[in-house]
């Protein structure tokens, strides 16, 4: 009998939800005894976990699986399987356009991901099916860096009419409490300080706990009772769901970091309105001034999209106004994608020469809020978790509670220490400083 492992390769797409899943996925096919390896060339099975957010990222997957093939050819035992969300709204295409793909998974059934392996012929599973995958996914059992993803939340009812996500990712769901808590205390004993909450719409979280229904900041709160746990984080939310226990946690909750990514996309009323987001620019500032009077150095983040249909200069003009008046300390913008089967692909585009000026003067005002908001932070004294040793000889790489990358001077650092820095420069996308003894 012959008990050499396999070897799985996995390439993640997208955000942060497929980092996780693509870690859920390597465990449980660490179950049917496949260990990962970081090329796909010595490979016995390749995975692509894959992000159909935008057009660019979406074909990005046809292009890499046609670089999969002479590795197919001269190996036909590979197996080659496409998860994430390209999966789960192309997965019949996807089967039809690439004889060399073997098994197609959506997001909602990595738990049947052994019994996909295992099917003769060709697999696709893009159902969302009733049971829930994470009750028949293995433990996690890995040692792990200090810093950690966790789902409580996935899916999306919003349906903002660019985006793909409600298709892809199904219904909010949110985890119980009990498994999430149980989670955390099991990354934590295998040395995880830093959590991050997922969820596509994390802070619209309501899952079943003890006494009824936990919003986030209930479960937030619980989970910084957890011994070892320093640091809290979640992403991504929506304005519409920042509830007032949330935000009091903000001001409450010391291992609740002060830093908050919340996408508002436009700063346009007409757009917004366009875009069905269901808020104002308005009722955003006045949301951002509760969260700053509950924090008030909290760090703010943002994702923009420009030359969205009907877009017009005074749009976007109104859309540097918000970011002029927030003040924000990092973002990322997006020139619009028209997505099939979304509402907004059906309108007239934005001449893409004009959206791609825009993009630029927005990423140019952006990159100056960045610099003001990092140079504001030299001389001050953070927390910063390190990650990594630094490149140079007694350098440590780690994260600051405002989650800026900080190089430290120290010789003895180690990996997973929480530490006092004073900042003392700041460079385009890192600080630098020394540690305080
Ligand atoms: N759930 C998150 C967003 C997920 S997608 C939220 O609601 O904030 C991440 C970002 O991609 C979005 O915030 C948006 O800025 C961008 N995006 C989504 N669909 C897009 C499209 N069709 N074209 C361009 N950017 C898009
Ligand atoms: Fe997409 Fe809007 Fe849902 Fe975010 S809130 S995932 S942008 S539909
Ligand atoms: Fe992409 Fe799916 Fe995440 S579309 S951004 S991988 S939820």
């Amino acid at each position: 009998m012959s008990d050499t492992p396999k070897k799985l390769f996995i390439k993640t797409y997208g955000c942060q939800m497929n980092v996780y899943d693509s870690e859920r996925m390597a465990e449980a096919l660490g179950a049917e005894g496949y260990v990962t390896t970081e090329t796909a060339e010595e490979a016995d099975m390749v995975l692509l976990n894959t992000c159909h957010i935008r057009e660019k990222a979406a074909e990005k997957v046809y292009s890499d699986l046609g670089r999969l093939r002479p590795l197919k050819q001269a190996k036909p035992d590979l197996k080659i399987g496409v998860a994430g969300c390209v999966a789960q709204a192309e997965g019949e295409e996807i089967i039809r356009r690439m004889p060399m793909v073997d098994l197609v998974v959506g997001p909602q059934a990595y738990h049947r991901l052994p019994d996909l392996i295992r099917a003769k012929g060709r697999a696709v599973d893009t159902e969302f099916p009733a049971e829930d995958k994470f009750d028949h996914l293995p433990e996690r059992k890995a040692m792990r860096g200090p810093s950690a993803f966790l789902t409580v939340q996935e899916g999306c009812d919003k349906f903002c009419a660019f985006c793909v996500v409600p298709y892809t990712r199904g219904a909010e769901v949110s985890r119980p409490v009990d498994r999430i808590l149980r989670e955390a205390r099991d990354l934590v004993s295998r040395g995880v300080r830093e959590i991050t909450l997922l969820g596509q719409n994390v802070n619209a979280y309501h899952g079943e706990g003890e006494g009824g229904t936990w919003g986030l900041g209930r479960l937030i709160r619980a989970l910084a009772e957890i011994d070892g746990l320093a640091r809290i984080r979640y992403t991504t939310s929506h304005p519409n769901d920042m509830d007032d226990d949330l935000i009091a946690a903000h001001g409450d909750v010391p291992a609740l970091m002060p830093y908050l990514h919340l996408p508002v996309q436009s700063g346009s009323d007409r757009i917004l309105k366009a875009m069905n987001r269901k808020h104002t620019a308005e009722s955003y500032l006045r949301l951002i001034d509760r969260i700053r009077a509950a924090r008030p150095d909290i760090l703010l983040t943002s994702d923009f999209i420009v030359g969205f249909p009907g877009e017009t200069d005074r749009d976007f003009e109104d859309t540097m106004d918000l970011i002029r008046a927030v003040g924000f300390g990092a973002a990322f913008s997006f020139k619009y994608s028209a997505r099939p089967g979304t509402p907004a692909a059906e309108r007239a585009p934005v001449d893409s020469q004009v959206a791609d000026d825009r993009l630029q003067a927005l990423q140019a005002l952006i990159t100056e809020q960045q610099r003001r908001v990092q140079a504001a932070m030299v001389g001050r004294e953070v927390g910063v978790l390190y990650e990594k040793a630094g490149r140079l000889p007694g350098q440590m790489v780690g994260k600051s509670d405002h989650l800026h990358a900080v190089h430290v001077e120290d010789t003895a650092g180690r990996v997973g220490e929480l530490v006092r820095v004073r900042i003392s420069a700041s460079a385009p996308n890192s600080l630098a400083g020394q540690r305080l003894s």
